[in-house]
Parts: structure tokens; C-alpha cells; sequence
């Protein structure tokens, strides 16, 4: 008998899950099922048999979100190697732990192909303002075409990020629509919509003035930003120009930098509030950790990921690369993390203090903890990016992370494995530090320690993604 469940373009998820529960709770082997999407060629199949009806059935939490993504994934064999995978889970609850299989890492790639056509929607949508006369709130539409069925996964982030305003955001298959916070989908087809207008002409001055020619990576613009997105975005035809120009814009920034700060105005300038609108944490001189530094280094991962983990200051190879997490401590977290099942990639990882303070010595150069009002002075970074990720939780590895994340300084072993309120009123999830294993003579405590907390988090993950 072939059963051939026919998917709904909105509801995919729930629609295979429902298939997917009713065929293997009844043993049915994958290779008698054709799966496809309403609108495909029927072929062959026609309907297929009635579903049989499902009976009880558990499957591990961490299938149930990955799922959710690969169900969004165009790839033809996704649900099926899905259901395959599947029917492997039930007798093998840590399959999905294990990266070497060949199948789970073919859904991780595509796990991970949907969280990154969502992290380029979240950056690249444009909204253009359309609100009538009479309304009593802004209204707004944006075109996109993502490359996979993202819409419904998508749609929770932008329903919280522009909760006080109405939009639609079109794409070639659905409509999306969030009136008064309530969102809902349509599945329609639509053409290109061309939104020109003096919005636009605003975005296009904002981008002129932010770009920062002296953080010019060409290579890394066009991977962040591929060329099919330019199409839709007002700004694309000005970054050749903007790029041509990069070389004297620089060397007259350069020539207009201010001179460093002598090491004694340190505590006058912790007192000194951010100026507003400074926008380029490398022009940061509210502490004089930055003068000896590289560069700054800013937190990196997705806008809008439910996790930030918070460490304490970029080491020596972070400074290098201008990426936190790089070096011997980060190699060291993504061994803990893969083990515990945490995902780094669906977090924003930064850390509490964004530049490299060491000491020289010879040619190396030694890490120094930043002093309480360098951590103080650097808050205001680390608050800019909780506004702007908005993640639903934090871990913070570390005491210098915990301290400035609580507020409270006290003894980080006694607080580790708890989760306590955070100043933004967020949970956070208080852990040490990877490096302290890596100083530390009883390793093997401390590496089991923190892998408990890593696993943790990836619970609390998991929860909010099922949700
Ligand atoms: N230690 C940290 O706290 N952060 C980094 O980015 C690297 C090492």
C-alpha cells in the first residue's frame, strides 16, 4: 500500500507532523510513502491510501524543532529522509546527537540553510510606509523572496520586533499580514511589488552615513549580502561608489581622529555618557582599553536569536579576527557546547567588555581582566545589542558576564546551574567560563560542570522553540 500525504503550503509543519505521526506510530516503512506538496505533479500516486489513525507515540523535543525547520526547506527528499529519520529516533533517543550520521547531518545542513535564508530576511526586508490619512496606526508593506518556505517561522520575529505598527511583508507565495499584533497568512501568488519611495531616499542617506569605510571586507559584504538581494534593496546601487571612495574616506578619518585619551582620564571618562548616535563601537574611548587594542569586537549571530551568551572580553585571537569565541576558549566552548547539544549558531554570542585588554610581554601579548569600571563603562555596548537581538534569555559565562548582567558580584560557583533575573528584566542563565578550565587543575570537574549548564540552556532552547 502507498500512502501519499499531500502538504499544505501553509501548515506544512503541522500537516507532516500529523502524516508523519499517524505512519510511523503504525510501523509504516518510509519507502511506501511519496511525500509531496499540494500543487505538485500527483504523478504516479494519485491520494494514496487513508491515513491510518495514530496512536501514542513520543519523540525527542529536539526532533520536534529541527523538523520545523526541514519541513521549510525546498530540497525535494526533505521529508522524507525527515520521516526516515524519524522512525530511527523512536528506538535511539540520541541519534540526533550523533553528528557523524550521515542523515542527521543532512537535516542539520538543512537546519541550517533555514536559519540562514531567515537571518537574511530579518536583515534585508524593507519596509515601505503606506499608512492612509485616517489610520490611527503606521501602516506597512515589504516585498521579499526568501529561498525557502520560511514565512510562518519568520513571522513570530517580525510580529515582536514591529509590534506597534501594522505590515504586510509579500512574498511570491504568501502574504503575511500582523494588524493590531494579531499575524495571519494567506497563500497567494504575487508579483514583484516595486516600492520606490522617499522612505527609501531616507534608508539610502541613513546607509551613506553609517558605512564604516574603515571595516571595508568586500568579500564578507557579499557573502552577508548576495547579489540577488540587491534588486530589493534601495541602498545596493550605492555601495560601489561608497566602496570606490573607502580608501580617502579613510585616510581622512584617520587624519580627524582624535588623539588618544591619557590613561589618567580613565575614570573621568567612565562618567561621561555615551554621545548619542556614535554608531562605531571602534570609536569607542569611554575606557582606555580600546587604545591598545586592534579593534573592537563586536557579539555576532542572528538578529532575533532567542539566546545570547555573554563571555568576558575578546582574547588575543578574537582582537585578530574581530570575532568573539574564536580562539582556544571558543574552540573549547563549541566542543562543550556541540556535546551538550546546545546549537552555537542559533545564538548571539558576545561578550561583557569589546575590546582586548592584555599586557605585553615580549612578543606575546597577556590577558588581563578589565577592571570594574572598564565592565561598567562597556554596558552600554552590551545593552545596545540586547535591544537590537532582543534574545529571550542569556547565559552568561563568567563572573565578569554574571556581574554585569545581574549586577550582583558575588561568588559565581555557589550562583552556577541557577537562573537568575538580569537587569533588562531578561533570565539569565549564570555558568563559568571556559577558560577557566583551561587554567584550572581540576579540568574535569569543571568541563562537567559547565557541559551540565550547556545542557540546560539547550533545554530552555528547546522549550521556546517548541513553543
Ligand atoms: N574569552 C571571552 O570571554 N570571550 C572571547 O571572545 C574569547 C575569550
Amino acid at each position: 500500500m502507498i500512502y501519499a500525504p499531500r502538504l499544505p503550503r501553509l501548515g506544512a509543519f503541522e500537516a507532516w507532523r500529523d502524516a508523519a505521526r499517524a505512519l510511523a506510530s503504525n510501523d509504516v516503512p518510509a519507502d511506501d510513502i511519496h511525500w509531496a506538496m499540494q500543487g505538485d505533479d500527483a504523478g504516479l500516486f494519485g491520494d494514496g491510501a487513508p491515513l491510518p489513525a495514530p496512536r501514542e507515540m513520543m519523540v525527542p523535543a529536539a526532533f520536534v524543532s529541527l523538523a520545523r525547520r526541514v519541513c521549510a526547506h525546498r530540497a525535494p527528499g526533505a521529508h522524507d529522509l525527515l520521516y526516515r529519520v524519524l522512525l530511527r529516533c523512536r528506538g535511539n533517543a540520541r541519534l540526533l546527537g550523533n553528528r557523524a550520521d550521515p542523515q542527521v547531518q543532512q537535516l542539520e545542513a538543512w537546519a541550517k540553510n533555514i536559519r540562514r535564508d531567515m537571518h537574511k530576511m530579518k536583515a534585508f526586508v524593507r519596509f515601505r510606509e503606506v499608512t492612509p490619512q485616517e489610520a490611527n496606526r503606521r501602516q506597512f508593506i515589504s516585498w521579499f523572496e526568501p529561498d525557502h518556505r520560511i514565512e510562518e517561522l519568520i513571522a513570530p520575529f517580525f510580529a515582536r520586533r514591529f509590534g506597534d505598527m501594522d505590515w504586510v511583508i509579500v512574498t511570491p507565495q504568501i502574504t503575511t499580514r500582523c494588524a493590531g499584533g494579531d499575524v495571519s497568512h494567506e497563500a497567494v501568488q504575487s508579483a514583484r511589488l516595486d516600492l520606490s519611495d522617499e522612505t527609501e531616499e531616507l534608508w539610502r542617506t541613513y546607509y551613506a552615513n553609517i558605512f564604516n569605510p574603515a571595516r571595508l571586507k568586500i568579500k564578507a559584504m557579499q557573502s552577508e549580502m548576495p547579489k540577488k538581494y540587491w534588486k530589493n534593496l534601495p541602498e545596493a546601487d550605492l555601495i560601489p561608489g561608497l566602496i570606490a571612495g573607502a580608501e580617502a574616506q579613510m585616510r581622512k578619518m584617520q587624519d580627524d581622529a582624535p588623539s588618544l585619551p591619557p590613561l589618567r582620564a580613565e575614570r573621568i571618562l567612565d562618567r561621561l555618557p555615551i554621545r548619542e548616535g556614535l554608531g562605531d563601537l571602534n570609536a569607542c574611548a569611554r575606557c582606555p582599553i580600546g587604545a591598545m587594542a586592534t579593534q573592537a569586537v563586536g557579539g555576532a549571530g542572528p538578529m532575533g536569536a532567542p539566546l545570547m551568551i555573554v563571555g568576558e572580553q575578546p582574547g588575543d585571537r578574537e582582537d585578530l579576527a574581530g570575532m568573539p569565541f574564536v580562539g582556544p576558549a571558543g574552540q573549547l566552548f563549541d566542543t562543550l557546547a556541540a556535546e551538550a547539544g546546545l546549537d552555537r549558531d542559533a545564538a548571539y554570542v558576545t561578550n561583557a567588555v569589546k575590546h582586548f585588554k592584555f599586557t605585553p610581554r615580549g612578543k606575546r601579548r597577556i590577558h588581563q581582566s578589565p577592571h570594574k569600571s572598564e565592565v561598567e563603562a562597556c554596558r552600554v555596548w552590551l545593552e545596545r545589542e540586547i535591544t537590537q537581538v532582543q534574545p529571550v534569555f542569556l547565559l552568561a559565562m563568567g563572573a565578569t558576564a554574571a556581574q554585569t548582567l545581574t549586577g550582583d558580584g558575588s561568588a559565581l560557583m555557589a550562583r552556577r546551574g541557577t537562573v537568575e533575573r538580569g537587569r533588562e528584566g531578561l533570565p539569565v542563565l549564570i555558568t563559568l567560563h571556559p577558560s577557566a578550565i583551561l587554567r584550572s587543575e581540576e579540568s574535569d570537574r569543571l568541563r562537567a560542570l559547565l557541559v551540565q549548564d550547556l545542557r540546560q540552556a539547550a533545554r530552555m532552547l528547546e522549550e521556546i522553540r517548541a513553543l
